[in-house]
């Protein structure tokens, strides 16, 4: 018996191989931001996760003389126009630019869309240290694949019923329960949740959605009287800090952890791709931008500093120089005056180099002493 020809579509950027021209256009658009329209682009970064679509009407009206600061600029959340109406809270983002993440980690998040586009339930776990994208990576998977999306803070439950609903007052009615709109994103198909810092709460919290996050998919909430189901394709992405270094968060519950079985660690971005990160955030200067970004990529790579400048931490860099701070100030708010004791400051001295001539008093984060001669 003849066998069934089989056709593959090699992915000309990564060993990927697509089971249709279809599948292929979708991994290339997802997985290397190519879009197929900027055929001039420079091809030899497949990093960047999502194309950048016309931004939304609405932006496009806001007054120019209205500052907004760049980074708040870049998040764009509001609806897109056309979208069917979703409760307040829940919306479709639009992309952050340049968010990076690795090949590998764009692979993994296309495939996770293909399963939720199949109806399946996913929960992902998002690991790394503070800074390096972990919530924003929830959104910009939203916003890749135009999904709805809501996020939940659990640091801010104290009991286990507020994940639910609370009583309020009203001046008209009295007091009446209104519910969470965590259970609108539950039952709202293919809705992106972002269980963010689930570790910040008391265990107790987190009990209550342990059959909502297994194969149960279900759960009846005494609270609400009734029966919550996940719809299908919800992903939940839980994103986490983990460490002793992280004050506040709790161990977590192995059986929690479980139920988060596929689980994405996120690392800087490489040097270059971070230069261009706050090169169009902010604005800054070329020269500028390469010298913090290859500051934070040297003191990451030596393990005996003790501290890891975040992405985070350069944006906030990059916009006070932009705002005409000179580099060492402002490498000293954004970096040196938040280190822990733990830092090795002379090993730290000789990266400071890089953003100039710096002395021990600037890695101390003192000031410079002041005798009162010149009186
Ligand atoms: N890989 C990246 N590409 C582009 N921007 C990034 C990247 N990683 C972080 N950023 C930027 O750094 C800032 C912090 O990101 P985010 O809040 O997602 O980090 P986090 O890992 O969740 O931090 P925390 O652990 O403190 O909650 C955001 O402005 C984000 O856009
Ligand atoms: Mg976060």
């Amino acid at each position: 018996m003849p066998r069934t020809q089989v056709n593959k579509y090699p992915c000309p950027y990564c060993p990927y191989e697509a089971w249709s021209e279809k599948d292929l256009e979708d991994h290339k658009r997802f997985a290397h931001g190519d879009t197929g329209q900027d055929q001039g682009e420079d091809k030899s970064e497949p990093q960047e996760v999502s194309p950048q679509p016309e931004p939304p009407k609405a932006v496009e009206v806001t007054p120019p003389t209205e500052e907004v600061s760049p980074q708040v600029e870049t998040a764009k959340l509001e609806k897109p126009e056309g979208e069917a109406e979703l409760p307040p809270g829940i919306f479709v983002p639009s992309p952050q630019p340049d968010f990076w993440v690795s090949e590998r980690v764009a692979r993994e998040l296309y495939i996770i869309g293909k399963l939720s586009d199949k109806g399946e339930a996913v929960n992902v776990k998002v690991l790394g240290p503070s800074g390096v994208g972990k919530t924003s990576l929830g959104w910009e998977f939203a916003a890749s694949f135009k999904r709805p999306c809501f996020e939940v803070h659990w640091g801010m439950y104290q009991e286990p019923s507020e994940v639910w609903g609370k009583d309020r007052l009203s001046m008209e009615t009295g007091t009446y329960y209104e519910q969470a709109r965590y259970v609108d994103a539950l039952q709202l198909p293919k809705c992106v949740i972002i269980l963010d810092e689930p570790n910040r709460c008391h265990p107790e919290v987190l009990n209550t959605n342990f059959a909502l996050w297994d194969w149960r998919r279900a759960a009846w909430v005494p609270d609400l009287r009734k029966m919550i189901r996940v719809a299908p394709g919800v992903v939940f992405f839980a994103c986490m800090n983990e460490g002793a270094e992280y004050i506040g968060t709790n161990p977590m519950d192995k059986a929690i952890r479980e139920r988060f079985g596929r689980t994405i660690r996120l690392t800087w971005p490489p040097m270059r791709v971070e230069t261009k990160i706050l090169l169009k955030r902010t604005g800054v200067d070329k020269e500028t931008a390469e010298k913090l970004a290859k500051f934070a990529r040297d003191v990451r790579r030596n393990p005996k500093v003790g501290c890891a400048p975040s992405t985070r931490q350069l944006l906030v860099a990059a916009q006070d120089v932009v705002e005409g701070l000179p580099i060492q100030e402002a490498v000293m708010y954004a970096i040196i005056n938040d280190l822990d004791e733990n830092t090795d400051r002379q090993a730290l001295l000789q990266h400071l180099q890089i953003i100039g001539s710096v002395d021990e008093a600037f890695v101390e984060g003192r000031e410079e002493e002041d005798d009162g001669d010149s009186t």
